[in-house]
């Protein structure tokens, strides 16, 4: 297994629609096992999808047990062809993306969501899970039709911020 390289925004394939997992051939569990590793190399990372490594397949692999705090959680879980079945309520809260590195922002989504998606050994998974699981799902299903969070903002002036870690440090003039 090996880390695979993230593409990053403006990068066309992001943009793209992923087709469904329909060979459940070696390559496809080597992508898998390569979506993982490449997930748990980035500190703090939370969830990936096919895409965001150039392949364009509907796999997202979520992992909420790794947030800074404390969440409810099914711990890691591989998602192929997931779909959001059902959806209530509405929270707004502080994304990241891989793909989009140097910037956060804050999104509106459901609060509870169903997914339906089948496993890596083609058994059928219902989930039930809210909050910041259920965002997780949802931030990574969005990749499968082409969405970055950056599609979901409201207002691109007030809600997405700059991280700090990435900013460019002034130019220190020589003394
Ligand atoms: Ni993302």
């Amino acid at each position: 297994m090996s880390v695979l390289p993230i593409l990053t925004y403006p990068n066309p394939l992001l943009k793209s629609i992923c087709e469904p997992v329909d060979d459940w051939s070696d390559d496809t569990e080597q992508l898998i096992g390569d979506l993982i590793d490449t997930m748990y190399a980035q500190p703090g990372c939370v969830g990936i999808a096919a895409p965001q490594a150039g392949f364009l397949k509907r796999i997202v692999i979520v992992d909420a047990s790794r947030h800074r705090q404390p969440v409810s959680n099914h711990g890691r879980l591989v998602l192929i062809n997931p779909v959001i079945e059902w959806q209530d309520g509405e929270n707004i809260a502080r994304e990241g993306c891989l793909s989009l590195p140097h910037l956060t922002a804050n999104v509106r989504r459901a609060r509870d969501v169903r997914i339906r998606a089948l496993s890596p050994d083609k058994a059928e998974i219902l989930l039930a899970t809210s909050d910041f699981e259920a965002r997780v799902i949802a931030h990574e299903i969005d990749h499968l039709e082409g969405l970055l969070f950056l599609d979901r903002v409201a207002c691109l002036k007030t809600d997405v911020f700059r991280r700090k870690r990435y900013e460019v440090p002034d130019k220190k003039i020589p003394s």
